[in-house]
C-alpha cells in the first residue's frame, strides 16, 4: 500500500462492530438454546474464523451482511468437528474456543496460521487441565488437542491479565459441577462478564473476580455490537496529528476497559472527547478528536491491560508529539500477531523516528519530522494501521509492505482513509 501524505483527515464515521463482542457473542450464541441475532457483527477476518470454528461443530449460522444469526441448540448439541478447526489468525477465537470446548466430550483439534502457531496458548491450558480437560499443545504453542469432558469448577488466578484466557475459563466453569471464580491481576476486558447475563446467566463480581455457577443454561438472545474501540484509536490520531482535523466516530464502544488510550491521548494534549449515549450493557457514545499539539508522556504501567491493542496507535502519536512517551509494562506485545514491540520500533524508526525498545515496552522521543520510507508489517493488521496513520503525516510517500493484514481486523480501514483525507 503506498501512502502519500494527507492534508488533513475529516469527517464522521461509524465503524464496523467490535471485534471483541463480536466473537463473544458468537460464541455465547452459539452455546445457548434458541436463536441469537448478533446485529453489525464485526467484519474482520478473526470474527469470521470463529464463525467458521462454530460451523465446524455442527451450529447452524447464516450470515447477511452485517447480521449473524446463530441458530443455538446448546452445548449438547455441539458435534466432533470433521476437521482440525482454524482458528487462523485470531489469538481470541483459539483461545475461547478452548474453555467452551473443555467441557464437551469428544477431541477437537485447534490450530491458526503461522503467527497464530507462534504464539502462547499453554496459559490456556493450564486451568483447563486443572479443571479436568485433557490438552496437549505443541511445546506450549498450536496446533491443540482437546479431550474434554467432566468438569470440576476452579478457583484461578490469572498469571497476567488476558482476557481471553479469563474468558475460556468462564466458559468451562459454565459446563463444571461447582463454583468456578477467575481472579486477574489487573482488569482486562470484561465483555465476557458482561455479556453472560443477557443470555440469562449470573455472574458474580466482586474487584477483580468474577464467578459462576457450573450446569448453566444459556437463551439465546439478540445482540447490538458496538463501533469497534480499537479500530477508532487509529482514526482518532490520524486527526490528533494532521492539521485542520476533525474525526467523529459514533455508536463506538466506550467501555473503560477498552478507552485508556483517550485518557492517554489527553494527558499528551489530544483534544480528545468522548461522550456516552448508552451505558447498558456496555458504554456506547461518540468520540470527536481534531488537530492537536501532543507532548510525550508516562504511560502507567495499571493501565496497560486496558490499551494493550492500541499502544501501535499511541506510538504513532508518540512520533508527532514533543518529549519523551514511555510506555512499559506491556511484554504482552511480544507475543501478539507479531513482536509489536520490534516492529514498531523498526516501522518508526524507519520513517525517521527515534525510538528504543525496552525489554517490556518502548521509548518514543517524538517531535522530529517524519519522511515516508518502505515500512513493513509483519503481518500484523495493527502495525500495518499504526505505521499508515503516521504515514499520513509524514514528508513524501510510504509503502507498507503486507498491508492487506489490515482485514484481519478493519477491512475498510485504507477505503475510510481515503474518504477523510479527500
Ligand atoms: C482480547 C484480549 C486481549 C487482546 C486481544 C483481544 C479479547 O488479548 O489483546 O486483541 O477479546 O479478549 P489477551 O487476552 O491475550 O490479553
Amino acid at each position: 500500500m503506498r501512502i502519500e501524505r494527507a492534508p488533513f483527515f475529516r469527517g464522521r464515521f461509524t465503524l464496523p462492530g467490535d471485534k471483541s463482542i463480536s466473537h463473544r457473542a458468537a460464541i455465547l450464541g452459539a452455546m445457548a438454546e434458541g436463536k441469537t441475532l448478533v446485529r453489525n457483527y464485526s467484519s474482520a477476518a478473526d470474527c469470521a474464523s470463529t464463525l467458521a470454528c462454530l460451523r465446524g461443530l455442527g451450529v447452524g449460522i447464516t450470515r447477511q451482511e452485517s447480521a449473524v444469526a446463530i441458530d443455538g441448540r446448546g452445548l449438547e448439541a455441539w458435534r466432533p468437528p470433521a476437521a482440525v478447526l482454524d482458528a487462523e489468525n485470531s489469538g481470541s477465537t483459539i483461545r475461547m474456543l478452548a474453555g467452551a470446548l473443555a467441557g464437551r466430550p469428544f477431541r477437537s483439534v485447534l490450530t491458526g496460521d503461522d503467527s497464530l502457531r507462534r504464539r502462547p496458548v499453554e496459559r490456556v491450558a493450564v486451568p483447563l487441565r486443572a479443571m479436568g480437560a485433557t490438552v496437549l499443545t505443541t511445546e506450549g504453542r498450536p496446533p491443540m488437542t482437546i479431550d474434554g469432558g467432566r468438569l470440576r469448577g476452579l478457583t484461578y488466578d490469572l498469571p497476567v491479565a488476558s482476557a481471553q484466557v479469563k474468558t475460556a475459563v468462564l466458559l468451562a466453569g459454565l459446563q463444571a459441577e461447582g463454583r468456578t471464580t477467575v481472579r486477574e491481576p489487573a482488569p482486562s476486558r470484561d465483555h465476557t462478564e458482561r455479556m453472560l447475563p443477557a443470555f440469562g446467566v449470573r455472574v458474580e463480581r466482586d474487584g477483580l473476580c468474577a464467578t459462576v455457577e457450573g450446569g448453566a443454561r444459556l437463551r439465546g438472545t439478540d445482540v447490538a455490537v458496538p463501533g469497534d474501540a480499537s479500530s477508532a484509536a487509529f482514526l482518532v490520531v490520524a486527526a490528533l496529528v494532521l492539521p485542520d482535523s476533525e474525526v467523529r466516530l459514533d455508536g463506538v464502544l466506550l467501555s473503560p476497559t477498552r478507552t485508556a488510550f483517550v485518557d492517554v491521548l489527553r494527558a499528551m494534549g489530544g483534544r480528545v472527547e468522548a461522550r456516552l449515549d448508552a451505558t447498558d450493557p456496555e458504554p456506547v457514545g461518540s468520540i470527536v478528536a481534531s488537530s492537536s499539539s501532543l507532548h510525550g508522556t508516562t504511560v502507567d504501567p495499571a493501565l496497560v491491560p486496558s490499551l494493550i491493542d492500541e499502544v501501535p496507535a499511541l506510538a504513532a502519536a508518540a512520533a508527532f508529539a514533543r518529549g519523551e512517551f514511555t510506555v512499559a509494562g506491556a511484554s504482552e506485545l511480544r507475543v501478539k500477531e507479531s513482536d509489536r514491540i520490534a516492529a514498531l520500533a523498526e516501522g518508526l524508526a524507519a520513517l525517521g523516528a527515534r525510538v528504543r525498545e525496552l525489554p517490556d515496552g518502548l521509548v518514543v522521543e517524538g517531535g522530529r519530522p517524519l519522511r515516508g520510507s518502505r515500512v513493513r508489517s509483519h503481518g500484523d493488521h495493527r502495525i500495518a494501521m499504526a505505521l499508515s496513520v503516521a504515514a499520513l503525516a509524514a514528508e513524501g510517500a510510504t509503502e507498507v509492505e503486507g498491508a492487506e493484514c489490515v482485514a484481519v481486523s478493519f477491512p475498510g480501514f485504507y477505503a475510510l482513509l481515503e474518504r477523510a483525507r479527500a
